[in-house]
């Protein structure tokens, strides 16, 4: 399979933080920015892979700081990495004030979804080129952040029953 550059599924989305989506602080909600982080890395998991994609693991968030109602969220996602079936995105979040024109870094997640055929079977994904400095230094804490994840995944296998 031929591989593909970082650049070339490199996704930016935008929403603007209306009413509905903040708490009774006028801060934006933290399971409303969880689902646009999700969406925002699903579509670039799905440009590299041009497939269907699940989410596997979101690695822990943290709220940095509050994004208030009127301010738009910016969500950029790139690759850091990909297995045979699985892929690591980044996706930073940043918030951007209309009125100040103050923008901050309000969140960066890594997440990791796996490319899926017709009959929802996880299937191979083109491999990555990763061409700058940043980006090598990615690929390879990646790697740590993926053994990581597959220790945490057969510990909570092991104990996987309802009681
Ligand atoms: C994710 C899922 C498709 C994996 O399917 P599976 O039959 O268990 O497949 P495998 O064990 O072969 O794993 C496939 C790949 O995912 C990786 N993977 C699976 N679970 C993972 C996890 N928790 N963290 C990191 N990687 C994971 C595997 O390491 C493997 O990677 P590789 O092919 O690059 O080496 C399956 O567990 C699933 O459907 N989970 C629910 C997904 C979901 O509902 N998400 C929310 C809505 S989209």
């Amino acid at each position: 399979m031929q591989g593909k550059k970082v650049s070339e599924s490199k996704i930016e989305m935008r929403e603007l933080v209306l009413p509905n989506d903040t708490n009774l602080l006028g801060n934006l909600l933290g399971g409303t920015l969880l689902h646009w982080i999700d969406v925002a890395g699903a579509m670039a998991a799905s440009k590299h892979s041009q497939s269907i994609v699940a989410t596997a693991a979101i690695d822990s968030v943290d709220f940095n700081m509050p994004v208030r109602a009127g301010e738009m969220v910016v969500l950029k996602a790139k690759l850091t990495w990909v297995g045979r079936t699985s892929m690591e995105v980044l996706v930073e979040v940043c918030s951007d004030n209309f009125l100040t024109g103050e923008t901050h870094l309000a969140n960066r997640a890594y997440l990791t979804f796996v490319a899926l055929d017709e009959n929802g079977k996880p299937q191979p994904v083109p491999p990555l080129i990763v061409e700058t400095e940043e980006e090598q230094k990615e690929y390879q804490e990646a790697m740590k952040r993926r053994e990581e994840r597959l220790k945490r995944r057969k510990s909570n296998n092991s104990s996987s029953q309802c009681k």
